[in-house]
């Protein structure tokens, strides 16, 4: 290890020798005024300071002023060599300017050698300290990147399995898989033109792909029937509805919740006519009311087997006619007002051609697992 630099600062030249002789071990850099120490400061940064208070320059709490950020950056303690003993209030400013100690003079051989070695292993055990902190420090930042990344990912997989899990509800309907993309940016824009906060509307329009997963209970013969339902079918494709409740049950995430919330209320109409339960008003919660929109919208703006799209000035006049019946009235005259929007989502997320066969086997293995899993 190479020897410590040690800066005395000492208009005796009999001090300045007797420190060279008695600290051997260390490198010592001898100055006789502030100016020179200053100087020397710029050249050289040492590990330890013994200053003179009285300098012929300046004075020893001046010159403790100048070096504050130098010896803040790099730990140097400073030996204060004192000739008459200290008022308190003196001390106290030596020791909050950086004064580490003092050595009174005549300096005493032994006492100047093991205040040297207390500085200079506490000035050791401070950069160590420093080390070990920047250190952990830096390998905190880093699990915590990690950790964020994970949690992305994590996130990312669970926005994904919901849209699946929507895809599949809407492709054993017929659908393509759009309908959930468009219903869910529907849902999106009413909740932010209504001004809730960020994270509420990225739920809601998380969420909202689920809000036909009852319908992968729904037999066959009755979600796919090409003609008008009896009243016997009808009210079992009605249980979709509690069906999907079911499925989303227990799941104590606020995103899961909503997702339940959604798909049991999404029928329920403003005048209490609706299905499952007959709410009524804002008994019906603001998402489901929000997703009745957005998935009428979208049922009525696209083409299907058995019907054309509506023209937009025929599905206007739906909402307002069915206002206040159907629809929660301030949530149509939102929804009037960002039609824009709408459009804009309806003329980018097109329906595009689904290859069915593939994805029969799968369909199948999912419809199997919930049958037997949840629905019975
Ligand atoms: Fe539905
Ligand atoms: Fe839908």
């Amino acid at each position: 290890m190479s020897k410590p630099i040690i800066l005395v600062i000492d208009r005796s030249e009999f001090n300045r020798e007797f420190v060279k002789e008695f600290l051997a071990e260390a490198s010592v850099v001898a100055t006789s005024s502030g100016k020179e120490g200053l100087q020397s400061l710029k050249q050289t940064i040492p590990h330890l300071i013994l200053l003179e208070l009285q300098l012929p320059d300046m004075d020893g709490i001046n010159f403790l002023t100048h070096i504050q950020p130098v010896i803040k950056k790099y730990h140097i303690p400073v030996l204060v060599l004192v000739s008459r003993k200290l008022t308190r209030p003196q001390k106290i400013e030596l020791i909050s300017l950086g004064c580490y100690d003092f050595i009174m003079k005549p300096i005493d051989i032994t006492e100047l050698q093991l205040r040297v070695k207390h500085a200079l292993e506490f000035k050791t055990y401070q950069e160590e300290l420093e080390r070990k902190v920047a250190e952990k420090t830096q390998e905190l930042q880093k699990a915590y990147k990690a950790l964020q990344k994970a949690n992305q990912q994590l996130k990312k997989a669970h926005l994904e399995i919901i849209n699946i899990l929507g895809k599949v509800a809407e492709l054993k309907d017929e659908g393509t898989g759009a309908h959930i993309i468009r219903t869910s940016k529907y849902v999106e824009i009413i909740a932010r033109a209504l001004g809730l906060p960020k994270e509420q509307c990225e739920i809601l329009a998380y969420a909202s792909p689920l809000h036909d997963i009852g319908k992968i209970c729904i037999p066959e013969v009755i979600l796919l029937k090409k003609g008008k339902l009896t009243d016997e079918e009808f009210e079992i494709m009605k249980l979709h509805t509690k069906m999907g409740a079911a499925i989303l049950e227990g799941i104590n995430i606020p995103l899961i919740k909503t997702a339940k919330e959604i798909a049991l209320t999404h029928h329920e109409k403003w005048d209490g006519t609706g299905y499952p339960q007959g709410l009524k008003g804002t008994e019906i919660p603001l998402s489901g009311r929000i997703m009745a929109i957005a998935d009428v919208f979208d049922a009525l703006s696209q083409e299907r087997a058995y019907k054309n799209a509506w023209p937009i000035e025929q599905i206007m006049n739906y909402f307002f006619e069915n206002m206040g019946q159907h629809f929660d009235p301030q949530l149509v005259d939102i929804f009037a007002y960002h039609l824009d929007e709408f459009l804009e989502v309806r003329d980018k997320f097109k329906d595009t051609k689904t290859n069915h066969s593939e994805l029969a086997e799968f369909l199948e293995k999912i419809k199997w697992f919930y049958q037997k899993k949840l629905c019975l």
